[in-house]
């Protein structure tokens, strides 16, 4: 595989450099540490030679195949785009676009602003949660010296893969095949956790084996759809506090997985009212109420329906797929708007309760809020850890003793 070169006069360098130009110019890629790390760690090494090729912040996609058509494998593999390596927890065809996508290269772009927000040291012990191709596992070797960096991952088959690529890149982490919510005790403290799965529920473990001051990375996505760049630096005794760096969308880790959408089961019992709350302006509120709806209104997933001259906002519980839903429609033309509700939790009052509350605070930026994860919980606040504070709901918070 290290054999292979890209087609028609290109080379991997002129790839590696376009791909680090285009994150550069965007403003991404900031760290020329990590511009040599994008050179000089191949991308083509991780990559499996069918997958299905996502540019990021796309819903778009296709498949790529080096033996058929190796310029578009080629291209897309140094692009800013995820590369599936597993579907349906190796039941599917990771490169047929089918199935829900349990592993994946992730794209360069959302890799480089997590490890510039890790910021690791040369000498430092990195925790690398979600080994998948190993790619993120020799960035960090590469930067560190792999005899500080432990990858874990918990699927044994994507493991294997993963040892074997970063045997073919000239790495050789530690590698663990386990559940990386447990953290790995025996190779604490750690000075960085980075994680490249989506958490809604912090682990304990991960605060308890970083060093005081250690950093830990994370895609916080408390609703288990889209969330937050959440970045932790451990004070002491088990705490830590940190904030928000912008959306993030990761696959969920595998035991936070959400597969439930919106069901409107019991239609015909379901309770009916009327609002003037706008549903467009809650599901384009700024991301600062996104995070206090993680507090007040936890765990409620949300798709926007449009049908000719109707605007649906469509409210369900993603972990309970015969659970609540809601559903308010805005007409064109009318000012108060339509709802219907059913089941134990009113999902459209608590959403909208939250919102308003967000509103009597100002309407607060994201940037103002930050997060104390610690063995009393999770807490959201607002300028300060001692400012304004909501616990946000077990559920999304912390795993572990509290
Ligand atoms: C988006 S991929 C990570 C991308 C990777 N860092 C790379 O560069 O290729 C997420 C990975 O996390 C793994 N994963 C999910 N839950 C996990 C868990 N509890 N512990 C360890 N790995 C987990 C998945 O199997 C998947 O391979």
């Amino acid at each position: 595989m290290g054999q292979i070169e890209p087609p028609d006069g290109q080379t991997i360098e002129t790839l590696a450099d376009g791909l680090a130009e285009s994150l550069r110019s965007q403003g991404r890629l900031t760290d020329p540490a990590w511009e040599r790390a994008l050179r000089e760690v191949r991308r083509d090494l991780f990559a499996p030679p069918r997958a299905w090729a996502k540019p990021d912040n796309s819903q778009a996609g296709g498949p790529i195949d080096r033996d058929t058509a190796p310029q578009e494998w080629w291209n897309a593999v140094y692009s800013d785009a995820s590369l599936v390596i597993q579907a349906d927890d190796g039941a599917g065809d990771p490169a047929s676009g089918i199935g829900m996508i349990t592993s994946s290269l992730s794209a360069p772009g959302v890799v480089i602003e997590f490890l510039e927000l890790l910021a690791p040291n040369p000498g430092d012990r990195v925790l690398d949660v979600g080994t998948a191709s190993g790619w993120t596992a020799a960035l960090l070797s590469w930067r560190v010296g792999q005899a500080g960096v432990t990858s874990i991952e918990v699927d044994g088959q994507v493991a294997a893969q993963a040892s074997a690529n970063l045997k073919t890149a000239g790495f050789a982490p530690h590698l663990v095949v386990g559940d990386g919510t447990e953290g790995c005790a025996e190779r604490a403290p750690f000075e960085r956790i980075h994680v490249t799965a989506g958490v809604s529920a912090i682990p304990l473990s991960w605060v308890e084996q970083a060093r005081p001051g250690g950093v830990i990375v994370m895609p916080w996505q408390p609703h288990g759809g889209l969330g937050h760049k959440l970045r932790l630096e451990v004070t002491s005794g088990s705490t830590a506090v940190g904030s928000f760096h912008g959306p993030a969308a990761y696959m969920m880790l595998r035991s936070q997985r959400h597969g439930s959408t919106w069901n409107p089961h019991h239609f015909e019992e379901a309770d009916h009212s009327e609002t003037t709350i706008d549903p467009t302006i809650l599901a384009t509120a700024d991301q600062g109420a996104d995070l206090v709806f993680a507090a007040l209104a936890p765990q409620i997933g949300w798709h926007a329906s449009i049908d000719e001259d109707t605007y649906s906002l469509l409210l369900f519980e993603p972990d309970n797929p015969n659970g609540s839903w809601a559903a308010c429609d805005k007409e064109s033309g009318t000012d108060t708007y339509q709802v219907a509700q059913y089941g134990e939790r009113r999902l459209w009052d608590e959403l909208s309760d939250a919102y308003l509350e967000w509103v009597a605070f100002g309407s607060p930026h994201y940037e103002r809020f930050g997060l104390t994860v610690g063995p009393e919980g999770t807490h959201l606040w607002l300028d300060h850890p001692n400012g304004p504070s909501w616990k946000i709901p077990v559920s999304s918070s912390v795993l572990g003793d509290h």
